[in-house]
């Protein structure tokens, strides 16, 4: 039988209209059946799973991807980019404090009619702070998807370079944007433009800028979400802080939000006497992304040589390889 995990896998594969991951996950379930013994059961999956290919690739069903209707144009065009994104906050493994959090700006933004006609304005400028690969770029996506609306991302290099001038007048094309298109805006790598206005390095543009930043962040009056998210909370200036709704703080993951990302992440291979939370003691360094990756390596390793489960051994290693990555 396929496990439950497998089960959950066929169901949100299928809900996602993602037919590779429902025939890959297909066959993972035949394969097992093959290695239990099972092979009347096996041999019947893989001939029902070659007749949905083969029929697959007869009249091949339109992806449920939504129709991109906005596109950022003309000055826009190097400044704003655009994505549909389905990530929900469910994927995330979230200190408790920060999914409330979360929670409430969407229940805000969902509800924003609601808020309005009492005169009350939704949470709309959230700041994400926290270290690299802590999930801030992931929530921005995961907002985006929950609410199922665009996620705009701020290409800050494109909007800070070129005439120091424009800068201005591009972002009050941004802040135009936010007006007139509901979305997510994501300024990632806000530091660039968010250090302190007083320091003895500051260039007067990138002053001048900011100073721009936090009058249209003021006056914003949207339907849309903005989102800025930096990894050096020090380089922020006090003024910013207070222009924005809510502050969240993200930090490395804790050895039981770390056991419950790998468990999450290795899915259906993880085998069921592995003992998670021992393993994970050994990566108490490694941030959420470094975990993500290492325990997807150890699946892959785990697929190519047609194992149903990956081994602690090769989690192990997995974890070591993404440190020393790092290191480098
Ligand atoms: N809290 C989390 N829960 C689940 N997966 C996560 C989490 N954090 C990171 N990841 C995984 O790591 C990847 C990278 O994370 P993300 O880009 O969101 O980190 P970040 O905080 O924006 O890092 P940076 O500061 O380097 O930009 C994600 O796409 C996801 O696969
Ligand atoms: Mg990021």
């Amino acid at each position: 039988m396929a496990t439950a995990e497998q089960l959950k896998a066929l169901l949100q594969s299928y809900a996602d209209g993602d037919e590779a991951r429902f025939l890959s996950v297909a066959m993972q379930v035949a394969a097992k059946e093959a290695k239990l013994g099972h092979s009347k059961l096996a041999q019947d999956l893989r001939a029902l799973i070659d007749e949905v290919k083969s029929r697959a690739s007869i009249a091949p069903r339109t992806p449920r991807q939504p129709i991109p209707l906005v596109q950022p144009k003309g000055e826009l065009a190097g400044v704003l980019s655009v994505t549909y994104p389905r990530t929900k906050l469910e994927e995330m493994v979230l200190e408790e404090i920060v999914r409330e959090r979360l929670l409430r700006v969407l229940s805000e933004q969902r509800q924003h009619h609601k808020l309005r006609e009492h005169g009350l304005r939704p949470r709309h400028r959230v700041l994400l702070v926290g270290p690299p690969g802590s999930g801030k770029t992931m929530t921005a996506s995961a907002m985006a998807g929950e609410m199922t609306l665009p996620l705009f991302t701020i290409q800050l290099d494109g909007l800070l370079t070129k005439f120091m001038g424009e800068t201005a007048a591009k972002l009050r094309l941004v802040f135009d944007a936010i007006r007139t298109t509901r979305g997510v805006y994501l300024f990632d790598e806000f530091d660039s433009i968010g250090g302190h206005r007083g320091s003895a390095n500051d260039i007067g543009e990138i002053r001048r800028v900011l100073n721009s930043f936090l009058q249209f962040l003021e006056a914003d009056d949207s339907d849309s979400l903005i989102v800025a998210a930096t990894n050096n909370a020090q380089l922020l200036d006090e003024a910013l802080f207070r222009r924005f709704d809510d502050v969240i703080e993200y930090h490395q993951p804790t050895p039981e939000l770390a056991a419950r990302l790998v468990a999450a992440r290795l899915g259906p291979f993880l085998p069921p006497d592995l003992e998670i939370a021992a393993l994970v003691k050994t990566a108490a360094d490694l941030s959420y992304a470094e975990l993500g990756r290492a325990s997807d390596d150890a699946v892959k390793a785990a697929i190519l040589s047609d194992a149903s489960t990956v081994d602690a051994r090769s989690v192990q290693r997995a974890f070591d390889e993404r440190r020393g990555a790092r290191r480098k």
